[in-house]
C-alpha cells in the first residue's frame, strides 16, 4: 500500500522522514548522472523552505514504513500568482509502479489549492530522447514548452584569459555578500532578468525585486551553506551596473559551482560585457576556490548569444533539459 504524507522541512519530529524524502531525490539523480549528479542538500532545501517569496509543500510517497518517492510543488508569492512549479523524482528501485502518477495527482491538487492554473517542471537527461521524464511527463497531458541544454566546463580545459574590455565599461567582482550600494542597480537587473532571456512558451510574468529582496536573496545563499561570487559591469560614465553573472559552490558538492543568471540589460550589448563578467567571474573561481574542478550551466537551447559565449569559455553540452507546462 503506498500512502502519500505531507512533509514539513522545518519541523523537527519529521527530521528522518525529510531525509529519507531528500535521499529519494538524490538516487534518482545518481540513478541519471552517476558522479555528475547535481542534487540539492537536505541544509539547501531546508533554508529554500524559510524563503518567503516562495510557497514551497512536500509530499512523501511511503510504502512499508520508507519514502520511495517525493515531490515538492514551488509558487512564488510576490509575482507569477497563476502558476506552480513541481519537481517529483521516484527511488530507481520503485519506478514504473504508478507511484509518480500518484504523487503527480497530489501535486496538482496542491497546486490547485493553492489557486494556481499551470504547473511548469522540467526534467534533464544525458540522453537527448529525455528518457524516462519525456514519456511520463507526456502520458500526464504536460507539453514542452522550451528546450534547454546542460553545459560542464572542465576547468582545467578553460580559457578565461583577461581580454580588453571596452573602457566605457568596468568589470568589478565581489566574493559572499553585495555591497549595499549595488543592491538597487542589481534588483533592477532581477526585474530584466526574469524576462529578459529566451521563454519559448513558458509562462512568466516580470518578478519583483527590490532592495530588500536581493539583500535576503545573498543572505539565504550563505545559509545555505554556499560560496557565491559576481562579477558586474559598471558603465563608467552613469556609475550604475548594467550587467551581472554569478557562480556558486555548494558546500555539500564543493569541487562543482553552479553558473546562476547572467544579463547584459538590452541598452548595453554587443560591447563584449558578457563574455568579459563570464571570464572575470571563472579567474576570480578558479583564484578563490581552487578546489572546484567543474562549473554547471543552463542555457535554453535557442539563446545563442549566451551559448556563444559559453563555447568561447570551453563548456560542453553535457544533457538535455525539457521545460514542460500543463494547464490545469
Ligand atoms: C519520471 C518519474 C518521476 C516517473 O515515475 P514512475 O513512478 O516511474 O512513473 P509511473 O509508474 O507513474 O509511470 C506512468 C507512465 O509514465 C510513462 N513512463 C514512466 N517511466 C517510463 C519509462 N522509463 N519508459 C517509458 N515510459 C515511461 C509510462 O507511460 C507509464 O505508464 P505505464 O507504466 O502504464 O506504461 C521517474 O522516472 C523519475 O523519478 N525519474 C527521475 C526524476 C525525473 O526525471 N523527474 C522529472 C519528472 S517530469
Amino acid at each position: 500500500m503506498t500512502e502519500i504524507v505531507d512533509v514539513d522541512p522545518l519541523d523537527p519530529l519529521q527530521d528522518r522522514l525529510f531525509r529519507e524524502w531528500v535521499e529519494v531525490y538524490a538516487a534518482a539523480e545518481r540513478a541519471l548522472w552517476g558522479d555528475q549528479a547535481t542534487p540539492w542538500s537536505a541544509e539547501e532545501i531546508r533554508e529554500l523552505q524559510r524563503a518567503p517569496e516562495k510557497v514551497r509543500r512536500a509530499l512523501a510517497a511511503v510504502e512499508a514504513g520508507s519514502v520511495v518517492g517525493a515531490v515538492q510543488v514551488i509558487g512564488a508569492t510576490r509575482d507569477n500568482l497563476e502558476s506552480a512549479n513541481c519537481w517529483l523524482s521516484v527511488h530507481p528501485d520503485h519506478q514504473r509502479r504508478g507511484i509518480g502518477s500518484a504523487l503527480l495527482a497530489a501535486a496538482e491538487d496542491l497546486a490547485r489549492g493553492l489557486g494556481r492554473s499551470v504547473v511548469q517542471d522540467w526534467s534533464v537527461s544525458p540522453e537527448e530522447s529525455g528518457g524516462a521524464a519525456t514519456a511520463f511527463a507526456t502520458r500526464h497531458g504536460y507539453a514542452v514548452a522550451q528546450r534547454s541544454l546542460r553545459s560542464d566546463l572542465t576547468l582545467a580545459h578553460g580559457r578565461d584569459d583577461d581580454a580588453p574590455v571596452d573602457p566605457a565599461y568596468r568589470v568589478e567582482t565581489v566574493w559572499d555578500a553585495m555591497p549595499e550600494s549595488w543592491l538597487e542597480d542589481r534588483a533592477h537587473l532581477a526585474r530584466r532578468m526574469s524576462t529578459d532571456a529566451p521563454m519559448g512558451e513558458i509562462e512568466h510574468e516580470e518578478e519583483d525585486w527590490d532592495a530588500e529582496r536581493v539583500r535576503s536573496y545573498y543572505a539565504r545563499m550563505t545559509a545555505m551553506g554556499r560560496r557565491f561570487v559576481v562579477s558586474v559591469a559598471r558603465e563608467v560614465a552613469s556609475g550604475h551596473l548594467v550587467g551581472f553573472t554569478e557562480l556558486a559552490v555548494s558546500a555539500s558538492t564543493p569541487e562543482r559551482a553552479y553558473q546562476q543568471d547572467t544579463l547584459v540589460l538590452r541598452e548595453h550589448r554587443g560591447h563584449g560585457l558578457g563574455l568579459a563578467v563570464k571570464a572575470a567571474n571563472l579567474r576570480a573561481l578558479r583564484e578563490g576556490l581552487p578546489g572546484v574542478t567543474v562549473v554547471t550551466t543552463y542555457n535554453a537551447a535557442s539563446n545563442e548569444p549566451m551559448l556563444r559565449v559559453n563555447r568561447a569559455l570551453g563548456f560542453a553540452v553535457t544533457g538535455y533539459v525539457s521545460e514542460w507546462k500543463k494547464r490545469l
